[in-house]
């Protein structure tokens, strides 16, 4: 295997053990005498900093932008995206719902993605033009192609609040076409989805680029369209993504525009 997705396995395997090991000894009184966010915090800390060690003991020159510790320049050709805990208020919940998020962009052109839910043992890993696997078997999006009879995932908005008309139009529009709408709450968690055909498609707003970085890669080399709302390349500056199969990406487009201000379709 590839030594830069060998090293991102291995960094998302034990980030996501040391926070099952937390989720199973979730301290009531720790949470309550640091406040809950302090504590996530740790976890968060603890999970990126395993997944940083690691990939600088493999690769000490690469470039890191990561949740937590922020931007790592060593002007390399590489650089990974780290989020160590998507999904953070699920984890806070005890709402067994969240993954460890690793992608590697080189020269700006996204190549790696590894996502990796620690509660069910699911790892999601994909190569540019390798495909996309899910504990090493291929796998590939959906092939259904109307909004009838579909599945889709989003997030709600948890700020820029004053986008919420907007947003619950979009929203009603896919609640009125297609067989439902999920609200999992891990963004990177939506993606591995998309990417295995369990949802056909997803939309959010808003997001960070580790958020998203290594979904998009899984969800193209699984035969998916990654884009932002214009259906550019841009969603890690936009932070608005939208993927599906080309086809039912294409009625997803059609309907979120159909329902949004044109000027947020960016
Ligand atoms: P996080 O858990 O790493 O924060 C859910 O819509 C997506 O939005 C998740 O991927 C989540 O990532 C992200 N998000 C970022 N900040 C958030 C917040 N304050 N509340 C809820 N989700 C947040
Ligand atoms: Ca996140």
């Amino acid at each position: 295997m590839d030594q830069i997705l060998a090293t991102a396995i291995v960094a998302a395997e034990n980030a996501g053990a040391k926070i099952k090991e937390y989720f199973y000894n979730f301290n009531s009184v720790v949470v309550e005498h640091k406040g809950r966010n302090d504590y996530v915090s740790k976890v968060d800390k603890e999970a990126e900093q395993i997944i940083i060690d690691t990939i600088l003991s493999n690769f000490p020159e690469h470039d890191i932008l990561a949740e937590e510790s922020g931007v790592q320049k060593r002007d390399s050709d590489f650089e990974w995206i780290i989020d160590p805990l998507d999904g953070t208020t699920n984890f806070l919940h005890q709402f067994p719902h969240f993954a460890v998020s690793i992608a590697v962009a080189v020269k700006g052109e996204l190549r790696y993605g590894v996502i990796y839910n620690p509660m069910n043992n699911e790892l999601f890993y994909a190569q540019h033009g390798q495909g996309a696997f899910l504990n090493h078997q291929p796998i590939s999006v959906s092939h259904h192609t109307t909004l009838e009879n579909a599945l889709v995932c989003t997030g709600f908005p948890y700020y820029a609040f004053d986008y919420m008309d907007d947003y619950m139009k979009g929203l009603a529009a896919f609640m009125e076409n297609t067989a439902g709408v999920r609200r999992p709450g891990s963004a990177a968690m939506d993606l591995a989805y998309v990417a295995c055909g369990r949802v056909e498609g997803y939309w959010e707003f808003n997001l960070k680029p580790w958020d998203i970085a290594a979904g998009a890669v899984i969800v193209r080399e699984a035969g998916g369209l990654a884009t932002d709302f214009a259906k550019g390349d841009d969603f890690l500056k936009s932070g608005n993504i939208l993927v599906a199969n080309p086809e039912f990406h294409y009625a997803m487009h059609q309907l979120l525009s159909d329902n949004t201000r044109a000027e947020l379709m960016v």
